[in-house]
């Protein structure tokens, strides 16, 4: 029996109170929507920065009947200190998400990224340990690595930031570091690698490729790529994140906790094969000969910035949380086909 399924197995027995922050955003509403399931109290904040009440809705449809009333929202800012004591008051586990992601939008607005990347979560950091949380697991990212040209990632050997975004996700790390030796707090970082799945978001300017490239082939338009396609990523199912998330936040053992984890598929798929993929996936769901259905694929430059190759090595979680992914891409974008398919057709 995997770890996963021996938590699956035990999480129900006991209900516990979980704070999720961000948890109308993409990862947050599945985080929340897994734990409802599993008949666990869950209290979401968000302030609708970039999440949709929509989400909300769908994440609860989804939870199963009943489950709603285990469910409260707070909507509310990270970069307020006592939004966040009010958000920790008597939870048990702490699921950080809230963030503003997306490298462009930090080089646009560096300030914005900064206060709610770095001070709301010094606020989460802060009201957790006054709380004594159980564990506080928060979203680190891939970008940490920087300008490293190592392949895979290891966690213990990042490079240079790129970004504000990075420089806001490495400064966590750091934080939850310091508090760990100062406090005796209890964290674990998850550095998530282009995670995506239902209701990730496909819209506007900082929206990821395969919400992108999913709205395009199945609405109809052009898919956009950058450069020559031969760019690689490990691109990570959502139930794979979930599962992280779980882990960590239960990890029993000692030498499992104030560490930074890999959270990825630990297999690299370049842009011309993911967007292969997707087409085949649209044409699934599309009825035949939809016009939608002939999006053109259309390469442009690279994006400044972007590095070549990205790839994680996933066996530090392996190890110590137990993390075993069990969605493979391809079960992953049939998954998100159908789902864009239905809002389409909404
Ligand atoms: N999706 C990925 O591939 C990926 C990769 C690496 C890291 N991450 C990190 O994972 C986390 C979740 O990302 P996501 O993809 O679900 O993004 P998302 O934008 O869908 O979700 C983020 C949520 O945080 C909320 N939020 C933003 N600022 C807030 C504030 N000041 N106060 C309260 N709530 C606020 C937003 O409204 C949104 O609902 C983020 O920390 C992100 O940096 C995501």
């Amino acid at each position: 029996m995997t770890a996963y399924a021996e938590l699956l197995e035990t999480l129900p027995e006991k209900q516990e109170t979980w704070l999720v922050t961000g948890v109308a955003g993409f990862i947050g509403s599945h985080l929340a929507e897994t734990l409802l399931r599993l008949g666990q109290k869950v209290r979401g904040l968000d302030n609708f920065a970039t999440g949709d009440k929509k989400n909300l809705v769908d994440m609860l449809a989804k939870a199963g009947p009943g489950r709603q009333a285990d469910f409260e929202f707070m909507e509310g800012d990270v970069r307020s200190r006592q939004t966040c004591r009010d958000a920790c008051a008597s939870v048990d586990y702490v699921l950080h998400q809230a963030a503003l992601g997306s490298v462009p939008r930090s080089l646009e607005n560096p300030l914005a990224s900064n206060e709610t990347n770095i001070n709301g979560f010094l606020n989460m950091l802060d009201a957790a340990r006054a709380d004594n949380i159980r564990s506080f697991v928060y979203a680190s990212s891939s970008s940490v690595y920087g300008d490293s040209p190592d392949l895979p990632k290891r966690e213990a050997r990042t490079g240079n930031p790129l970004s504000p975004y990075a420089v806001t996700k490495a400064a966590n790390e750091l934080y939850a570091r310091v508090f760990a030796l100062n406090y005796g707090f209890r964290s674990i970082g998850l550095r998530y690698f282009n995670v995506f799945g239902e209701r990730q978001n496909p819209r506007g300017p900082y929206a990821a490729v395969i919400p992108q490239w999913f709205a395009a082939a199945l609405l109809g338009g052009n898919i956009y790529i950058n450069g020559d396609g031969k760019t690689s990523r490990d691109f990570c199912f959502i139930e794979n994140c979930v599962q992280a998330n779980l882990l960590a936040a239960r990890a029993a053992t000692p030498e499992a906790w104030n560490r930074v984890y890999n959270v990825a598929a630990g297999r690299n798929t370049s842009l011309n094969q993911l967007c292969a993929m997707i087409r085949r996936e649209a044409a699934a769901v599309l009825p035949p000969d939809h016009p939608a259905g002939q999006s053109s694929v259309i390469h442009r430059d690279f994006r400044p910035g972007d590095m070549r190759h990205s790839l994680a090595d996933i066996s530090l979680a392996k190890r110590f949380l137990g993390y075993a992914p069990e969605y493979a891409l391809e079960q992953g974008l049939a998954r998100c086909s159908r789902w864009y398919a239905e809002q389409g057709n909404r």
